[in-house]
């Protein structure tokens, strides 16, 4: 039509735009065997303070306590402190990798894997990963993750969508008293110290965290990652890190076989995703009546998980979880070719649709702090 461009015009060979790269997310794409993963190892750790300041230990880190296991029925109101006594991060603040990021500027002159290493590798939170894990069966819930690479490692931090900013803005009052109910079971559940009990008449402060630094390899894909980890067991039969943790959920109790089949195909697949990564061992889940209080607890190995799904049509794969993290991996290490902190490849992906990319400088979209960028590139 008038306007369009006529191929070959000035003599050369014709000149097509390259299509868009993209990555297909259907589960049926990415079944087959198991990929390597390398079993977790602990770098280090670092703690997060009622302020949200950092601090370079374990001074945040709390001791699994639970309550007698052939005693009664443990008797936790989760609803108990709200609202007077809840202290909810600000969720406004933008914290980007920022702390991970000081966790290895002091440490990465004694990273392990030799000279390099660190070059090769990816650079994010665990909880990115979870959801990269998760999305070829994510039917509800998009998400943005922005990459930059800086001497060769590549960075990811995630974005938070359009959509999630506004759910998060208009959150329910019962959905926020339903995350503080998470956090109170946390405190029904830890002590401060090994062998101590709870104190549930404190404060709930979620700006309080303690993370620990993982190593990993997906694949060819070295990986350092931190997440955040609830409690160490000091009672646990290894008492090295990540073996030691212990993840603590919450969820409503089940009366049918059909409820516990859709706990299995939905919050199972998150809970299994959260905690393989890592390493840690197992979930601990608090089963809640309607008016919040706990009747009853159960372990849920996380090796143990995928047995429980196994047997449902339309489950999910732990295979295809990894294979697909695998995929996104070498799709982002292909795309993002150029070494600029300022440069931003961003990921998007919606339900139902492929991994697509966008390609930004500078503000909003750049996240490796400046004072990261001077430190290593001095
Ligand atoms: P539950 O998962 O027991 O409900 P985590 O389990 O990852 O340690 O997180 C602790 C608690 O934070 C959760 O407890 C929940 O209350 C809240 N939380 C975590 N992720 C959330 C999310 N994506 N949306 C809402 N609440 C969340
Ligand atoms: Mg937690
Ligand atoms: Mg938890």
């Amino acid at each position: 039509g008038a306007g369009e461009m006529k191929d070959g015009a000035t003599g050369g060979p014709p000149k097509r735009a390259r299509p868009a790269p993209s990555l297909p997310t259907d589960a049926s794409l990415y079944a087959g065997p198991f990929p390597f993963y390398r079993r977790p190892s602990e770098l280090g750790c670092f703690s997060l303070d009622s302020e949200r300041r950092y601090h370079g230990d374990s001074r945040a880190l709390r001791y699994f306590a639970p309550p007698p296991a052939h005693g009664s029925a443990p008797d936790f109101d989760l609803r108990e402190g709200y609202p007077e006594r809840y202290r909810p991060r600000d969720e406004e603040t933008r914290e980007g990798l920022d702390h991970l990021l000081r966790w290895l500027l002091e440490h990465r002159g004694q990273l392990e894997g030799g000279p390099g290493w660190l070059a090769g590798a990816v650079v994010t939170w665990r909880g990115h990963l979870t959801k990269l894990l998760t999305t070829p069966y994510e039917l509800r819930e998009g998400w943005q993750l922005a990459a930059s690479r800086l001497q060769g490692t590549l960075y990811l931090s995630e974005v938070e969508t359009p959509a999630a900013r506004a759910q998060r803005l208009a959150r329910p009052p019962l959905l926020r008293e339903l995350m503080y109910m998470g956090y109170k079971f946390e405190q029904y559940m830890c002590a401060d110290t090994p062998g101590g009990s709870p104190d549930p008449s404190g404060e709930v402060n979620t700006n309080v965290a303690f993370c620990s630094v993982l190593r990993s390899r997906l694949g060819t894909h070295p990986l350092l990652f931190s997440g955040e980890v609830d409690c160490t067991d000091p009672k646990a039969p290894s008492t090295q890190p990540p073996a030691c943790y212990v993840e603590l959920k919450t969820s409503k109790e089940m009366h049918s076989p059909g409820q516990w089949r859709s706990f299995y195909r939905h919050k199972l697949l998150k809970w299994w995703a959260q905690s393989f990564l890592p390493g840690v061992p197992r979930v601990v889940a608090g089963f809640r009546d309607p008016e919040g209080s706990i009747r009853s607890l159960r372990t849920f190995p996380t090796m143990e998980m995928f047995e429980l799904i196994r047997s449902y049509r339309e489950g999910w794969n732990p295979s295809v979880c990894m294979n697909f993290c695998a995929a996104f991996l070498s799709f982002a290490q292909s795309t993002v070719t150029q070494d600029d902190p300022r440069l931003v490849h961003l990921f998007s992906w919606e339900p139902g649709g492929p991994v697509t990319v966008s390609i930004h400088h500078d503000a909003p979209y750049a996240f490796l702090p400046t004072w990261y960028v001077d430190a290593v590139t001095q």
